[in-house]
């Protein structure tokens, strides 16, 4: 299997669906991939070309026998074949989509060395307008961030990423992962607390990628909440009331001031904060955390109404407990209990925050605006006392 990697295959299969067939030439498929490149391109200018090359090259590298077909009817390959009679009715065969956790594992299943594998071809159509933009994200330095996974999620579907982060060394080990897996990504050092490292983020995205698109604005300084910590309103100091706002409320307000006239230029674009659950409901502690992600959700709401009308969306994911290294460090008990009261019955990852910044990055949530997301497991979505009646069997139901 020289020259294909698993991570080859997962890069272009998040942002390529295929269905693969064994075949003798492979010839027709091509052709079918020209053809359906040529009607992208005069429908609206989508210009697919680099990322399907980058698919053969792989796939002509690939060895795979027989069929491995992720389709959802799994009809053998003769049948399907003749259900598309003429190249047309094929090319628009296409545009039906798979299930891409199929691939590729029915790829792997099927991989013997030494034949071919041929692709007849779907092209996803999820979110691809994507494709070609440019994403800013603050706070994205580490890895098993929330900002990370964000940044390498935008970078799979097509979007061009500004990585940036306090922590310069971060960001860009950030973004050299994202190129090394195909992607296109540049990184910054940017502390959002300072108005001029702002200004100039912005700016380095428009001179570097010619636009900006998504601003993703999520910095914020977690380890405040683990040193000092953030104690109850009588133990918190003007020092660690000034330090949260800085980051959370000043931060998330000096992006989106900035980002908004560059967004304008190209028509508009969508900003998403991330907030927290904590703004939403009090809590033995954070207190100041909670009341400055209480000041983003505002923030939003001000820029939806304000903007709107110039193309600008703007929205908050407020997470519940996701196990990026802050979540993770609150230990297994805390974790635990946290999963004892979702309706899920886990916490989250910083993958499912990723998936949610794409929905709301993309035009798939056109008609979206102005709201706080709680993406929390239902965590905030059930009475208090539901784990404990579940328990005590004082109610009856499940
Ligand atoms: N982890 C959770 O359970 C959880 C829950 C709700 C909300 N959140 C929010 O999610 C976002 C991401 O957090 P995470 O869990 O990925 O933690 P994280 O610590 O990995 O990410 C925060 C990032 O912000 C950067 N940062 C801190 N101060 C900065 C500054 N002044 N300028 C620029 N960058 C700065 C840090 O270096 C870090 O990379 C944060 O806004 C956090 O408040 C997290």
């Amino acid at each position: 299997m020289a020259g294909f990697t698993g991570n080859d295959l997962n890069v272009f299969l998040v942002r390529l669906r295929f269905v693969f067939f064994a075949d003798d030439t492979g010839a027709w498929e091509k052709g079918l991939f020209s053809e359906f490149l040529e009607t992208r391109r005069a429908e609206d200018g989508s210009d697919l070309g680099p990322l399907i090359e980058r698919a053969f090259r792989v796939l002509d590298t690939a060895a795979v026998e027989g069929e491995a077909c992720c389709q959802e009817d799994h009809r053998p390959r003769d049948e399907r074949a003749s259900s598309l009679g003429s190249r047309a009715a094929a090319v628009s065969q296409i545009r039906t989509s798979c299930s891409p956790a199929g691939c590729p594992a029915s790829l792997a299943s099927a991989a013997a060395p030494g034949s071919r594998v041929r692709v007849q071809g779907v092209i996803s159509m999820l979110y691809q307008d994507l494709q070609g933009k440019t994403a800013v994200i603050t706070g994205a330095g580490h890895a098993q961030g929330q900002g990370a996974a964000s940044a390498r999620m935008l970078a799979s579907l097509g979007m061009r990423v500004l990585v940036t982060d306090r922590h310069a060394d971060l960001a860009a080990e950030c973004a050299e992962g994202i190129v090394s897996a195909g992607g296109v990504a540049s990184s910054m050092r940017v502390d959002v607390r300072d108005e001029a490292q702002v200004s100039a983020m912005v700016a380095h995205a428009v001179s570097t990628y010619g636009r900006l698109d998504v601003l993703h604005s999520q910095a914020a300084d977690l380890e405040i909440l683990a040193d000092p910590g953030d104690p109850d309103i009588t133990q918190v100091t003007v020092e660690m009331w000034r330090e949260q706002f800085e980051t959370i409320a000043l931060g998330a307000f000096l992006t989106c001031k900035h980002a908004i006239p560059a967004m304008v230029e190209n028509g508009g674009g969508s900003i998403i904060c991330t907030t927290s659950i904590s703004s939403l409901m009090g809590e033995p502690n954070l207190t100041v955390y909670g009341s400055a992600k209480a000041a983003v959700n505002q923030l939003v709401r001000s820029v939806s109404a304000q903007w709107g009308k110039r193309g600008i969306r703007c929205n908050a994911i407020a997470p519940g407990l996701i196990l990026s290294a802050p979540g993770l460090a609150i230990g297994p008990d805390l974790i635990d209990q946290y999963a004892r009261h979702c309706s899920t019955g886990e916490a989250g990852t910083p993958e499912d925050v990723a998936h949610l910044v794409a929905y709301l990055a993309s035009s798939a949530s056109k008609y979206m605006s102005g709201q706080v997301v709680q993406l929390d497991g239902g965590f905030t979505s059930h009475s208090p006392m539901l784990a404990e009646q579940q328990s005590t069997g004082l109610i009856v139901g499940v």
